[in-house]
């Protein structure tokens, strides 16, 4: 990937020899108005060490570089130097690059292979798969495929709530209210329906909790009954998870949730107290965390079973020594902040040097706009409702628009649940949003559909002009693509590896959605602006290939959130 900054720098650079390619690339702007540039270079800090004013600096340097082949021109406007870059020479540099990488285009090596573990959903076995889980679902998907993009060695990690006392009510209920048909036929909603009749009951009769407590024990040492049980409702419960992973095309390369420490807890435990970090509690074991401002972090309880937090600390000693990893990212709410500070300190405290390596991306909350859709009216609304009802509602749609497809019904369930996934990444992940049907399902708006029907729109321009492969560049005439609409088109297209970059450093997949909105709706204007398939078969030819980039970079784009590029609709 050719960086023009870097470029513009090293161009500089040979007129100021003071100062490193590095220095000047940090100094170059990206002015807002594109009249002003599509680069700048502000003089004002150069003029201590070169004795002259800065706009004096700015004229000379104009007049010296104008003439290198990436600038239409160079002019100085006061202390800036400000940088038109040829069209031509972009049209080149992206088209090479674009036609050479093909579906790789904006993928890098920059991960060196290092090995990068990202957790995310991790739901909890028996309860249900909610509209709150979409976040770390389809946030943690695209992270993972960045990361992935970018060269890293990636795991995927489902760190299943599987564990915890509530399994001891969960089986107590389950022996004396439960049917195993009804487990069958609906396991989370039966399982949870148990789960609340537990704490009714127990309200009336208190020894349920001392049952509970002793049947979680027996889990704990692994009593053959209770762990077959216990083993079930998970079966049954991944099952059903597993319908939602699959409508969202999302795998994993490990389901270790957080019954798989159980057995690596006493290890954590011991090495806890040995570094001297575990207190007495009234036979709790807790780690005092108010040096640092938060408070104490329970370990064990007096019964002596262990807590969501220590299974953390087990399991992020236990990746470390498995993956050896280079960073272990936690996609996981901004409600658990607390938590993560809390044991990612205490990690520090037990001397693992790589507790820094630990990364906790939060985001922000969903909440729903249509009352009928309300948990605050005490209904669940279901992940797998929201994706069928978005199937659904498409194909109406598509049905009413009489939209272009080979199959309604793959058609419909490309769009509708690429709307979803494009939607909860359209906005930075730690704002709030409130998910709503209207803005998902537009094809008009900035949105899932709206982008999909832009590749599928220049599928069909490149059907139509009989396009099959990228013919060889040299062949091919640009100056067909000096027009404003391609030169922007050309911009948005060349920044799409920038921008993967960005969105990585920034653990942010709403960069990546928000410029291939853009990419979309430069390449909108091009189509509006522009005549493609004209009678004359070198330009036709000049125009095919921008289409193609286009859409290959509208493709990568989409690929990179986990939603597929429809080529009709
Ligand atoms: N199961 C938890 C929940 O649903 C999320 C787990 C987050 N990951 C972690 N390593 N603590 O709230």
């Amino acid at each position: 990937m050719l960086s023009i900054k870097k470029e513009i720098a090293r161009i500089l650079q040979q007129k100021l020899p003071d100062m490193s390619v590095e220095e000047i690339e940090d100094f170059i702007e990206i002015p807002s108005d594109s009249s002003l540039g599509d680069y700048a270079f502000p003089c004002f800090r150069l003029a201590k060490a070169l004795r002259k004013p800065p706009h004096v600096i700015a004229g000379e340097l104009a007049s010296s570089i104008g003439d290198n082949e990436l600038f239409a021109r160079a002019e100085a406007v006061n202390a800036y130097v400000n940088l038109f870059i040829d069209g031509q020479w972009l049209a080149r540099i992206t088209l090479e690059d674009v036609c050479g990488a093909g579906d790789d285009f904006g993928r890098s090596d920059i991960g060196a292979g290092r090995p990068v573990i990202v957790e995310f959903s991790s739901p909890n076995i028996a309860k249900p798969f909610h509209i709150g889980h979409i976040r770390t679902t389809v946030i943690g998907n695209a992270i993972y495929k960045i990361f992935d993009f970018l060269g890293y060695k990636t795991i995927r990690i489902n760190h299943l709530g599987d564990y915890g006392t509530q399994f001891g009510k969960m089986i107590v209920a389950y022996r004396r209210w439960g049917k195993r048909e009804d487990v069958e036929a609906a396991p989370i909603s039966t399982l949870l329906s148990y789960y609340v009749k537990f704490h009714e009951e127990v309200e009336k009769d208190p020894s349920l909790d001392d049952e509970a407590r002793e049947v979680f024990s027996k889990l704990e040492h692994q009593a053959p009954e209770e762990t077959a049980l216990w083993q079930w409702f998970r079966d049954e419960s991944l099952k059903e998870f597993s319908r939602v992973y699959e409508m969202l095309n999302i795998e994993f390369d490990s389901f270790a949730g957080e019954s798989f420490y159980s057995d690596k807890m006493p290890a954590v435990l011991e090495e806890m107290e040995s570094k001297g970090i575990l207190k007495d509690s009234q036979g709790a074991k807790i780690v005092d965390l108010e040096q640092y401002g938060m408070p104490p972090a329970l370990i064990t309880k007096t019964d002596g079973s262990s807590l969501y937090i220590t299974r953390d600390i087990a399991a992020a000693i236990y990746r470390k020594k498995t993956y050896d990893f280079y960073k272990n990212i936690y996609v996981v709410g901004a409600q658990q902040n607390l938590h993560f500070q809390q044991w990612f300190k205490i990690l520090e405290l037990m001397g693992h040097e790589w507790h820094d390596q630990c990364i906790h991306i939060n985001f922000g909350t969903v909440s729903l706009a249509e009352g009928t859709l309300s948990t605050r009216k005490g209904r669940v609304v279901f992940l797998e409702d929201v994706l069928n009802k978005a199937v659904e509602q498409t194909r109406q749609v598509i049905r009413d628009k009489n939209v272009n497809t080979d199959s309604i019904e793959e058609t419909a369930k490309m769009v509708g649940i690429g709307a979803v996934i494009f939607q909860e990444l359209s906005n930075g992940r730690i704002k709030d949003y409130t998910f709503s049907w209207e803005k998902t399902l537009n094809f008009d708006g900035e949105t899932g559909p709206y982008v999909q029907y832009t590749h599928a729109r220049a599928a069909s321009v490149l059907r139509n002009g009989g396009w099959t492969t990228p013919p060889s560049l040299d062949a091919v005439d640009l100056t067909y693509l000096s027009g404003d609409s391609a030169f922007g088109l050309l911009k948005t297209i060349y920044r799409f590896p920038e921008v993967v970059l960005d969105a990585g450093d920034k653990y942010e997949p709403s960069l990546v959605t928000r410029h291939i909105v853009d990419v979309a709706q430069a390449f909108n204007k091009f189509y509006h602006d522009e005549h493609i398939l004209t009678e004359n078969p070198e330009e036709k030819e000049a125009k095919l290939l921008l289409t193609y980039a286009a859409k290959q970079t509208i493709k990568n784009g989409l690929g990179l959130l986990g939603i597929q590029a429809p080529e009709k609709m």
